[in-house]
């Protein structure tokens, strides 16, 4: 992999591998950390990145700092600038994926609630090549965690380690990706993506209450449906049976975009390629994060 040369370390840019924090630190010893994903697409007509839906992305940071308990950390505009400084700073001329993470430096112990550290990098990101072709989905032996034991709604360093689990067992058996179900036996999210299906024209995903994280591509897959295909998205308890049923599912996220998926435990969705509706999505999608549509310039920050 080829790094950048800078990324954002407790208030400054600096090179990329003055980013460190000791061994015995509690984001180290205990994953005490939270992250935001964020991707900032490149527009080559106008040579500009958009950041798409920082604002969202800040808030979902604030909330997931709360949760955790944290001392107060940088502002949203401090923040703001800091990712705008930092694209500039690596000279991007492509889409990036940014990573931002507030976590616990120092020595303290479990209950630390600072002294808070900041992190940022940037990455060049391409689309995955199952955005086109589509994906193979196995439901995973693990059980997404309940929010009474590891919040999934909090983005926090730790909770992937259950994702992790499902992405080896998924990787090893074959497959592109794993679902997971929750302790209710319904189907909860995939690791890093939340799940939408289209069953008897109708787009239906698992509600907030079943141990996913509230992602902003879920949020945005929701209105944007709505918007432009007139379809109101049903939040409701999905069986791993509905997956079989079901016309087409995809899964979606900052890193994932809008994926189909197209085979379920290696039985076909549907005809066994992407279907009509998520290839709506998923042009509806990539023309406003690119800036192509002009609409909803609420959910663009220009880095240059
Ligand atoms: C567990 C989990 N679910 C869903 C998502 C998708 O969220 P978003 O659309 O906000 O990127 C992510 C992405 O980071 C995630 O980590």
């Amino acid at each position: 992999m080829t790094l950048p040369e800078f990324a954002y370390f407790n208030g400054k840019i600096v090179p990329w591998n003055d980013t460190k924090v000791h061994v015995f630190s509690p984001v180290a010893k205990y994953g005490i950390g939270i992250f935001e994903g964020i991707r900032g697409y490149w527009n080559p007509a106008e040579e500009q990145i958009y950041l798409f839906r920082l604002r969202d992305h800040l808030e979902r940071y604030a909330f997931s700092q709360k949760a955790m308990r944290f001392d107060a950390g940088p502002s949203d505009g401090e923040l703001t600038q800091a990712l705008i400084d930092l694209c500039r700073a690596n000279q991007f001329r492509t889409t990036v994926h940014i990573r931002m993470m507030a976590f616990i430096d120092e020595m303290g112990e479990m209950g630390a609630t600072g002294p808070v550290g900041t992190a940022i990098t940037a990455l060049p990101r391409a689309t995955t090549k199952q955005v086109s072709a589509g994906a193979s989905a196995q439901i995973s032996s693990w059980m997404r965690m309940p929010d009474n034991v590891m919040p999934a709604r909090i983005k926090c360093n730790a909770n992937y380690h259950n994702s992790r689990l499902a992405v080896m067992q998924a990787q090893r058996d074959g497959y592109d990706v794993a679902l997971l179900l929750n302790s209710r036996g319904k189907l909860s999210e995939a690791p890093a993506m939340c799940v939408f299906m289209v069953r008897h024209g109708q787009l239906i995903t698992p509600g907030a209450t079943s141990d996913i994280l509230e992602s902003i591509t879920r949020q945005t897959v929701m209105e944007i449906a709505e918007e432009y295909l007139g379809l109101k998205t049903v939040e409701r308890d999905v069986d791993r049976t509905e997956l079989i049923l079901a016309e087409e599912v995809f899964y979606c996220g900052t890193g994932a975009e809008i994926t189909p998926v197209t085979s379920v435990d290696r039985i076909a969705v549907g005809s066994g390629e992407p279907g009509g509706i998520t290839r709506r999505l998923q042009h509806l999608y990539l023309d406003l994060v690119t800036g192509d549509s002009k609409d909803h310039p609420e959910w663009r920050t220009a880095i240059y």
